[in-house]
């Protein structure tokens, strides 16, 4: 099963994506998880995409690609995945098509999470993350069940640096220009599958298992 998320920053895209990973047993592949853990490392490819993601820009498309097209290359993909924030331009999704097309696969899911404006700052307020799975939670909607500890991993959670409401107004600017044309981009590939995501995120998630089963 190859899924991609899409939705406004904020939407809970990784909040399902790992949900989706847990239960079809694939990995979930965060583009945003794999920039954050190289500027974690101090590589050059993470200093490069810090320079972006603090203005709220995207990272350009020649560095991600390549990255993201390697990644899916790894053995832990042979059975599938979930992508999340990739792909984020028409350019991306173009290239992604054409690399499975050589290998006969093909995207199964496109998910789209809406989630309106309106509601996006205050869950950027209250996310916080885990550094080191990528878990996200919210301090008021959902809660990690000892204050400031990861569930999964017992990592000490974080507040992103780009949650900041400056930054997160960028995002969601680049977001109507830049990656919500892939909305009308899978709709016409036919595998366009929106969701209301104000709802809670198991309910979220249950109108996202009914899709996939
Ligand atoms: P990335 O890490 O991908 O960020 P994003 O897409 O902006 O998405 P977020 O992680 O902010 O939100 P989300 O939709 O995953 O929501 P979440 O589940 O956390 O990218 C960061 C940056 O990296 C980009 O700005 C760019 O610079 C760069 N980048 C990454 N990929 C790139 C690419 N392909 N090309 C170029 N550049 C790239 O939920 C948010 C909050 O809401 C949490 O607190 C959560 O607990 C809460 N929440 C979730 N669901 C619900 C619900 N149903 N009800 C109430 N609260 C909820």
């Amino acid at each position: 099963m190859k899924i991609i998320m899409l939705g406004a920053p904020g939407a809970g895209k990784g909040t399902q994506a790992v949900k989706i990973a847990k239960e079809y047993s694939i990995p979930h592949v965060s583009t945003g998880d794999i920039f954050r853990a190289n500027i974690k490392n101090g590589t050059e490819l993470g200093k490069k995409a810090k320079s972006y993601m603090d203005k709220g820009q995207l990272v350009p498309d020649e560095v991600t690609i390549e990255m993201l097209l390697k990644r899916i290359e790894e053995d832990d993909c042979g059975g599938g995945y979930v992508l999340d924030g990739f792909p984020r331009t028409i350019a991306q999704a173009e290239s992604l098509k054409k690399s499975l097309e050589a290998k006969k696969q093909k995207i199964d899911y496109a998910i789209n999470i809406d989630v309106p404006d309106s509601a996006i700052v205050e869950r950027m307020s209250g996310r916080r993350s885990c550094p080191k799975c990528g878990a996200s939670y919210h301090v008021s909607f959902n809660p990690p069940k000892k204050e400031g500890t990861c569930d999964n991993c017992g990592e000490s959670l974080i507040q992103r640096d780009d949650d900041k409401p400056e930054t997160v107004e960028k995002r969601l600017e680049v977001y109507h220009e830049q990656t919500k044309p892939l909305v009308d981009y899978y709709d016409s590939e036919g595998i366009l599958k929106t969701v209301d995501g104000t709802k809670t995120t198991d309910e979220v998630f249950k109108a996202i298992a009914e899709v996939l089963k």
